[in-house]
């Protein structure tokens, strides 16, 4: 058994999430936690809302709420979100915690004990119209790396490369268009140039592994090249105090929210142990400290460089690992991520989603409408792992109507009809022939071929494969016709095939349920099987574990100890079967015309 930590990437508390935002860190970190789990391990699965940065002022702002309203409605929505697309968080928090501001503040102490945060100036921008700082992200250019003309401040999301606003050519405002003027204040750096060896060899290991996606561990790699110090604080009001002397009283000096967020993995493992209570207070330490544990980060592309150099810098920083040398800090040898695990972007119709211009689908208003299990295989068959791929409605009708209803909810419907009308329980087995062995063979197979491909994070792959083996026992019963077996003589044949077939669903239903958890309790149902399948995960309001002063919020958590075993159960002989009801929707093909209505791309629009 090992300790297996599985990071997902924060949510920004400025809006809810949308489909392409789970493809890249919902869906895949479940699929992935339930499978290690199913498979003996013990994991740790954390996350949470990021709320600090410009952006949460900005959008507050115009939305005419205090920062702290604002992301009070989208943490709870987003959580909900998360929830009911069944994501099986052990914590799902904020980091607008006191626990989480302690965190940050101890690993900032640390990395400025060590020497690897200094004080520099910086040329911050200014609005000359209105005489305040003007955020990164809110300047525009050229990128000077690789010519895109939309870069902005903080990042070019064109090459990735992290960027300064004054690394920009032709700058301008985003909120108005005027050029920035350039000041000098005072900001710590994050030294990354003297961590970079230490990064550097650390990424040799990765790479080594094979482990990475190569188009992640090339990026990673590449990124070292342009290393230089970074900022790790802002010019700005909402975000964590600064714990040094003249710092932490200055009202407008912050870390910034890139600094504090990554540390979220950390703190939120840190807060899972506190709730723990009874002595489990330091548990969270096997995740961070055993050398023994693996830990994986998922996360959509634009977050790479944040969790392939910035949070392992920030690490080696508070390990004492670069080239300063250092003390160990409060935290004890942290870990370094085992595997970045990247995707690219999920597309809309084959445009890039984007609030602004509208182009955007919700996780909220899919869920209202089709049932989650549809929308995660929607994402899991059709997941953006090594290319950008595109969701459509066409493509969700169709899959959701031939793959997932006329493929596995026809044939655990049609198993459980004929079972329920011939015996009213799962029958038992007469002698087996060739072909009945051939298919609990081929099933049986399915556990390491379908984990395999979900442990090394190729989880489209496990998915055609489960759905060859669902396609396997369909065209089983196309040969054996359990249908025509009806003379009394054929009473005994038919049960054994039946009882193949049952436990073809059985095997099968456990292969699928790390993609499909909601619907894998009414598959088990359908066979006899009673309780719930896979755990799911729940909302609770909790108070802040050490400042009364912050209101109660809600958190994800959940127990997940009776998650069924990756392996094949032999299906119970005699267990009652009634006829089942369809276990997924069959979607009228109207939906796609009052989707593309909703979207504004009704036809001769466009698309
Ligand atoms: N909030 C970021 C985003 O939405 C992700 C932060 S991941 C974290 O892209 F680790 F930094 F929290
Ligand atoms: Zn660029």
């Amino acid at each position: 058994m090992t300790h297996v930590l599985t990071s997902v990437a924060w949510p920004y508390a400025n809006g809810p999430r949308h489909i392409g935002h789970v493809a890249g860190f919902g869906v895949p970190s479940d699929v992935f936690s339930r499978y290690m789990r199913m498979a003996g391990h013990d994991v740790l699965m954390v996350s949470g809302s990021d709320e600090h940065g410009t952006p949460i002022l900005v959008q507050a702002d115009k939305a005419g709420m205090t920062p702290q309203e604002f992301i009070d409605v989208n943490h709870r929505l987003i959580a909900e979100d998360l929830v009911a697309l069944g994501v099986s968080y052990d914590l799902y928090t904020r980091t607008t915690t006191a626990n989480h501001h302690q965190v940050v503040q101890q690993m900032f102490l640390a990395c400025y004990a060590n020497g690897y945060m200094v004080e520099q100036t910086q040329l911050v921008a200014i609005s000359p119209s209105t005489g305040r700082t003007l955020p990164d992200r809110f300047i525009e250019g050229t990128c000077p790396i690789c010519g895109y003309a939309e870069a902005r401040g903080d990042q070019c999301d064109n090459c990735g490369n992290q960027l300064d606003p004054t690394d920009l050519i032709e700058p301008h405002s985003k909120i108005n268009g005027e050029t920035p003027e350039f000041k000098d204040t005072q900001h710590f750096f994050l030294d990354l140039p003297a961590l970079a060896e230490a990064l550097g060899e650390w990424l040799d290991g990765r790479e080594a592994s094979g482990l990475w996606r190569p188009n992640v561990i090339r990026f990673s790699t590449n990124i070292l090249q342009e290393i230089r110090p970074r900022a790790m604080t802002r010019d700005i009001d909402w975000g964590i105090t600064v714990p040094l002397p003249g710092w932490a009283e200055h009202p407008t000096k912050k870390l910034y929210v890139w600094f504090d967020a990554v540390i979220g993995y950390l703190s939120a493992s840190v807060e899972w142990a506190r709730r723990l209570g009874d002595g489990h207070e330091e548990r969270w330490r096997d995740w961070w400290n055993d050398p023994e544990a693996l830990s994986y980060y998922f996360m959509g592309k634009d977050n790479i460089t944040f969790h392939s150099q910035i949070w392992p810098a920030e690490m080696l920083a508070h390990n004492g690992e670069g080239s300063r040398g250092g003390e160990q800090g409060p935290f004890g040898h942290l870990n370094l991520p085992t595997e970045v695990v990247s995707s690219e972007f999920l597309t809309m119709e084959g445009k890039q989603f984007s609030t602004s211009r509208s182009i955007v689908i919700y996780v909220r208003d899919v869920l209202d409408r089709y049932q989650p299990d549809a929308l995660r295989y929607f994402l899991s068959a059709a997941a953006p792992e090594t290319h950008d791929s595109d969701f459509s409605w066409p493509e969700f009708l169709k899959r959701t109507n031939t793959e997932l209803v006329a493929g596995w909810g026809n044939l655990v419907n049609r198993t459980a009809s004929m079972i329920a009308k011939n015996f009213g329980q799962v029958p038992a087995a007469g002698e087996l022939e060739d072909v009945d062995r051939a298919l609990l063979e081929q099933v049986r197979a399915g556990f390491g071929a379908v984990g395999g491909l979900i442990g090394a994070h190729k989880q489209k792959a496990g998915l055609a494969e489960a759905m060859r083996l669902v396609g396997e026992a369909n065209a089983y019963v196309s040969t054996t016709e359990p249908f025509k077996l009806k003379g009394e003589d054929q009473r005994e044949r038919l049960g054994t095939v039946l009882h193949v077939l049952a436990q073809a669903v059985v095997d099968l239903n456990t292969i699928l349920s790390p993609y499909l958890p909601h619907s894998s309790t009414a598959v088990h149902h359908a066979l006899g099987g009673e309780g719930i399948f896979q755990p799911m995960p729940q909302i609770q309001e909790v108070s802040d574990l050490d400042d009364p002063s912050i209101g109660d919020y809600p958190v994800i958590t959940g127990d997940y100890t009776s998650a069924p075993r990756w392996e094949h159960r032999p299906v119970t002989v005699g267990a009652p079967v009634a006829k089942p009801s369809p276990i997924f929707t069959k979607l009228d093909p109207s939906v796609v015309e009052e989707e593309r209505a909703r979207l504004g791309l009704v036809d001769g629009a466009g698309v």
